[in-house]
């Protein structure tokens, strides 16, 4: 299957843009200092499914914050990337279909989604690109 690479030299801090990888919604967000001390002021084990931001992006770059833009529940395409600033009350993303809350890890914090966004398999091939895949 096709790797997606992605560039992120325009995608300021509090910025997420939505593209696609695999015919999917991938965000890409790169985190402001305040969303990083948010997700990790969070003890993990009142979590639903409990990660750290640090478990959710690559060492020494946790403000790239690279998910899938599909919800848990049933796959929406929730809010808060690209088009849409409505992050819901925990500031990350908002799925309009049944209410998920998303934090600014992208973690499943209020409604009936299960699961945090994954995580897709990615690397840095420089500090301003990534390839997701
Ligand atoms: Fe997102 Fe149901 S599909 S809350």
């Amino acid at each position: 299957l096709a790797s997606t690479e992605v560039d992120l030299s325009a995608i300021q801090p509090g910025q997420a843009i939505k593209t696609t990888f695999r015919s999917q919604p991938l965000f890409v967000r790169q985190l402001t200092d305040k969303e990083i001390a948010e997700a990790d002021k969070v003890d993990p084990s009142t979590l639903r499914d409990p990660q750290t931001l640090a478990e959710r992006t690559v060492d020494g770059k946790k403000q790239w914050l690279i998910t899938m833009g599909v919800c848990t529940h049933l796959g929406c395409v929730p809010l808060g990337a690209g088009e849409g600033e409505n992050r819901g009350e925990f500031g990350g993303y908002f799925c309009p279909c049944h209410g998920s809350s998303y934090d600014t890890a992208a973690r499943i914090r209020k409604g009936p989604a299960p699961k945090n966004l994954e995580v897709p398999k990615y690397s840095f091939t420089s500090d301003t690109a990534i390839l997701v895949g």
